[in-house]
């Protein structure tokens, strides 16, 4: 039986983590107090008040106003540190980290002050037994040409980061908006990846560019990938890791894909658990692989594969993956 001392236990790789993501109540208070930010709420109980929402966009409005409290290199180090030794007792031995530069850079923070403080964290994350690296995302509701800023702002600091990813609101905002960036993040040497959110208005569609037109490895969410055989098989045969993340798809839809995430399991799709905005949907990784097994009755065997798929979908060495497989 599945216990949550066991999904704790078991060395597990986080592929979907959105740092911003992970931005608690209480490091959100005392970032505010040091940085004379007022953000409406000065208690614990008050800031979580606010923290209702039943799909993406209503999730984003309060997801990104709370990010004004971040303002110094040294914000950005202790909210990822932070993260970090919550890992640490998750049992996560490799991170890759989403960060969204947009969300900084459009209220005037330098993406230097951004990336430096991140990547500070991941180098001190060793000293806790973690490999952590850094995936930069779009923000898809921005424009192309926003996008195209932000990579030419990035490429220079591109030994601090492994790849790309795409995230916000998917809505009207389809992966090919961003086929150029995608292209040259490629040249560069960058891994791809990009979010197909759950339910959205052309997912099936978007599922699809991402994966033929685009050439990405991974996909975050894309459990409506089950829609289309055809796209399963090539993922099948592809190996592309899909990340699903139970307790954030809990908000807007009952049963948390776990129907999806078995059926992939069963066609050897590489699917993983992982915990996209811990800080706001209610629990960390093996929180996610928990909700997910008890819901489902997924056995050890299960769980064990849904954890080895996360290290063999992640970027790091063969060498290094080697030790977990
Ligand atoms: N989807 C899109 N954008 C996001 C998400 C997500 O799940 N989390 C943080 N930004
Ligand atoms: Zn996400």
């Amino acid at each position: 039986e599945v216990t949550p001392a066991f999904t704790q236990g078991l060395p597990k790789a986080e592929l979907h983590l959105h740092i911003e993501g992970t931005l608690e109540p209480e490091l959100k208070l005392k970032l505010a107090k040091r940085n004379h930010v007022d953000i409406g709420q000065s208690s614990i109980e008050d800031v979580r008040a606010t923290y209702q929402y039943d799909d993406l966009a209503s999730f984003l409005a309060v997801y990104y106003p709370a990010m004004n409290v971040l303002q110094h290199e040294q914000d950005f180090y202790d909210l990822a540190f932070d993260y970090l030794k919550r890992a640490a007792k998750n049992h996560i031995r490799h991170v890759e980290i989403f960060f969204d530069p947009q969300a900084h850079t459009s209220r005037g923070i330098a993406f230097e002050t951004v990336i430096n403080g991140l990547y500070r964290a991941t180098v001190d994350a060793r000293a806790l037994n973690i490999d952590a690296t850094l995936i930069m995302c779009f923000l898809r509701d921005f424009s192309k040409e926003s996008a195209r800023k932000t990579l030419e702002e990035a490429l220079p600091y591109k030994d601090k980061f492994v790849g790309i990813g795409l995230d916000s609101d998917e809505h009207n905002n389809p992966p090919l908006k961003f086929a150029r960036q995608y292209e040259d993040a490629a040249a560069a040497g960058l891994h791809l990846t990009a979010h197909c959110d759950i339910d959205q208005k052309d997912s099936i569609e978007h599922i699809r560019q991402a994966l033929e037109i685009m050439g990405v490895e991974r996909l975050d969410h894309g459990t409506n990938i089950v829609e289309d055989p055809d796209l399963v098989d090539f993922v099948a045969n592809h190996n592309i890791g899909m990340t699903s993340c139970p307790l954030s798809n809990a908000f807007v839809s009952p049963e948390m894909k776990g129907k999806e995430v078995l059926e992939l399991l069963a066609k050897d799709v590489k699917v993983s658990i992982h915990s996209d905005d811990p800080a706001y949907f209610g629990g960390y990784i093996s929180d996610n692989y928990y909700a997910i097994a008890d819901k489902f009755n997924l056995t050890k065997d299960q769980v064990v594969r849904l954890a080895k798929n996360s290290f063999e979908t992640s970027w790091i060495s063969d060498e290094a993956k080697a030790l977990y497989l």
